[in-house]
């Protein structure tokens, strides 16, 4: 494994801004970064600029002007709902905490919507997803087979984080 960060702090992990798309796209288009998903990506049924234009926000990480992670957020006004997609850290860089920055930002910012909910998922066995999705306070709400999403017989998992309804009335 190549190692490009030595120190957290080598890492910028925030909003992207207007302009910054192509360069999401190219970071999920990487075959390695495609094939860190399950099903890939590319084998979804949404095209990767669907995909970017679904997310409300998007959180990136960045080393020098690499970029290294992404996360999504989706926010549905309907149902007060903010979703977590799109999750991914470069395997270069994997294990030395840049998910988990990318993991506190992405609630912080969710939390700006004001949802009664934080939902996330993930695909069964996935053990990492699993343990940051319980160290940042989701449960577990739900599993299902999804072949739409999944490979055969690999079960979607639901992790939510309920949240106080804001009090409208102060
Ligand atoms: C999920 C992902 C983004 C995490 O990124 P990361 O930079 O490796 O995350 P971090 O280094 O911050 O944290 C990894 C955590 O998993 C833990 N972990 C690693 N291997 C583990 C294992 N086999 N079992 C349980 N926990 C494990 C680490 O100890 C660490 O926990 P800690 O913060 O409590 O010490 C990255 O693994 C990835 O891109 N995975 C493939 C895509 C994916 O699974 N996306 C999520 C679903 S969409």
């Amino acid at each position: 494994m190549q190692t490009l960060i030595r120190t957290p702090e080598d890492v910028w992990v925030g909003r992207i801004v207007a302009g910054d798309e192509p360069r999401l796209l190219s970071f999920l288009a990487r075959p390695e970064i495609d094939a860190l998903f399950v099903k890939p990506l590319s084998m979804r049924s949404v095209s990767l600029e669907a995909r970017i234009r679904r997310g409300t926000i998007w959180i990136e990480a960045r080393i020098g002007l690499e970029t290294v992670g992404c996360r999504a957020i989706i926010f549905d006004p309907g149902e007060l709902s903010a979703t977590l997609s799109t999750f991914a850290v470069d395997p270069r860089v994997q294990g030395q905490g840049i998910g988990s920055l990318v993991y506190e930002e992405s609630l912080r910012l969710a939390r700006t919507f004001h949802p009664v909910k934080i939902r996330t998922d993930s695909w069964e066995g996935n053990v990492v997803a699993a343990h940051l999705a319980r160290k940042y306070g989701l449960q577990q709400v739900d599993a299902y087979l999804d072949p739409a999403r999944r490979p055969l017989g690999i079960r979607t998992v639901v992790y939510e984080l309920a949240l106080e309804r804001p009090d409208r009335t102060r």
